[in-house]
């Protein structure tokens, strides 16, 4: 049996055994033991009197052993049962001058350092286990609604974004690779036979299986090149891209919000002891702020908040004039200060409206199209796209995505005007040749979604390995 499944059964003085990690040895005779299926340790309670002396300087934090005993009622507070040991077996020994995890508090930064061992934290395995949970839910929502998950590759020779932020995949020498006569180097020698890359989304190839399956989604890592050091980028993320044929743009938004609020309304129903062990640790963390900076909701409040509200729908033009009149625009307070519509948002501008100004969830709508991917649908307007972001507080972009352009010779121009080659791209062209139609998709960054649901300040602590500019190591 499993920790968890010991902690739920009723003591009988039945025998059990348990296996897993020692978090921490009390007094030659309390062993905290944890195998991961559960926050909560199995206290076991050894008889020293009885375990030779060598057992006894083997049980140490971090060692992994075997314990055999009696279930029964605890006497002490804390637990409902532990186990009186008859016998105890240490599988693999764990120097205690040498283990990096002591049974005390460590910092994140440290943990990072040793992305190896962090799952054996409480605060960890919490946030992995609430990881899988989240996954488990993404394809549920999905399968429940009549989509068929769609594998998109990996290694691709087109970039979807056209942001050209992309790690080059290829099985020539590094040193001397193959030349043209031009003196550049000549992919038509390399491994498929062109110039291949990591993919950065699914969606072109999501598009074609929704001209076909009608519904579909993919889940899958994606790779950006983009030296962003910041809390909210990885350089290996996960993506859930939904593609459906027929969607507007408003059935694109309400199938986004639904869906967010399933992973989360999941996380809260199947994982309430890791979200309060988390709540916890952020309040601590909260009451060492200034009071003005704190955060206004714990963690579970802010998940209930999210999941029984709706979120605000807003255009980009509204937002613009609310971010010129904001109060940080004014004062000068935003580093990129609002001045005219057609400027980037920046996650500033995001979280003022997030945050401060609608205090919910907000699905912005119909961006400039100069500052929108080139796949999306043209406004009658001829400056506007079909395009939303749905902005999370703390977060700010959760959810990125649009009604397409599926009218062919609008979009050959678009991307044309951005210096796509539209030949390159054929077999994407060729679903507005044949049977074109209205149809919108989005893509969730899954670790943004994790950092959200369990309060993580840093998206490197929700991915068991994270890679990030100058780090690949693990
Ligand atoms: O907004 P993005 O770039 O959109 C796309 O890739 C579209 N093809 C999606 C679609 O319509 N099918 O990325 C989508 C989401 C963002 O909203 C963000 O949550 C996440 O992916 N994301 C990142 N997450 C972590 N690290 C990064 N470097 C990320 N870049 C984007
Ligand atoms: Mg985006």
């Amino acid at each position: 049996m499993t920790v968890s499944q010991i902690l739920q059964t009723p003591p009988q003085q039945q025998p059990v055994t348990a296996r897993g990690w020692v978090r921490t040895f009390r007094s030659n005779r309390f062993i905290a033991l944890n195998d991961g299926s559960t926050g909560s340790n199995l206290q076991c309670v050894v008889n020293f009197e009885q375990t030779p002396e060598e057992v006894l300087k083997r049980i140490t934090t971090g060692a992994s052993v075997e314990v055999r005993g009696l279930l029964v009622a605890s006497q002490g507070s804390g637990q409902v049962v532990e186990i009186q040991v008859d016998e105890i077996i240490i599988h693999g020994d764990s120097s205690p001058e040498e283990f990096p995890l002591q049974p005390k508090r460590h910092s994140l930064e440290f943990l990072r350092e040793i992305a190896h061992l962090r799952p054996r934290t409480a605060t960890f395995s919490a946030v992995f286990r609430i990881r899988h949970e989240a996954q488990f839910a993404v394809h549920q929502f999905f399968h429940e609604r009549g989509f068929y998950h769609w594998a998109t590759p990996i290694i691709t020779s087109s970039d979807a974004e056209g942001a050209g932020e992309m790690f080059r995949v290829t099985s020539l020498p590094a040193d001397n690779p193959p030349r043209t006569e031009s003196g550049e180097v000549d992919f038509s020698e390399d491994f498929f036979g062109q110039s291949t890359n990591l993919t950065v989304s699914g969606q072109l190839e999501g598009e074609l299986g929704a001209m076909a399956l009608g519904k579909i989604y993919t889940f899958g890592p994606t790779f950006r090149a983009e030296n962003s050091n910041t809390t909210r980028h990885l350089s290996e993320f996960w993506m859930i891209e939904p593609e459906m044929a027929f969607y507007t743009l408003e059935d694109n938004m309400q199938l986004a919000e639904d869906f967010a609020k399933h992973i989360i309304r999941h996380v809260l129903d199947r994982c309430p002891d890791d979200l309060a062990l988390l709540d916890q640790r952020l309040q601590q963390e909260e009451q060492a702020k200034p009071a003005a900076q704190r955060q206004p909701m714990g963690l579970v409040e802010k998940l209930n908040f999210v999941v029984n509200n709706p979120f605000v729908r807003c255009s980009y033009t509204e937002a613009i004039e609310i971010l010129k009149a904001s109060k940080p625009n004014q004062k000068g307070q935003f580093a990129y200060p609002i001045e005219a519509w057609g400027a980037d948002l920046q996650s500033e501008h995001e979280r003022y409206l997030v945050e401060k100004h609608f205090q919910a969830p907000v699905i912005l709508f119909d961006y400039p199209a100069s500052i929108k991917a080139f796949y999306m649908r043209l406004n009658e307007d001829g400056t506007t796209v079909r395009a939303m972001d749905v902005l999370f507080p703390g977060i700010g972009e959760i959810i990125g995505g649009s009604q397409r352009e599926e009218r062919h010779d609008v979009l050959v121009e678009k991307m044309q005007a951005v210096g796509i080659d539209p030949h390159h791209l054929d077999w994407y062209l060729d679903t507005r040749k044949f049977g074109t139609c209205v149809h919108s998709g989005f893509g969730l960054g899954f670790e943004r979604m994790i950092q959200f649901v369990t309060g993580m300040g840093n998206i490197r602590d929700v991915i068991p390995f994270p890679r990030f500019p100058g780090s690949a190591k693990f």
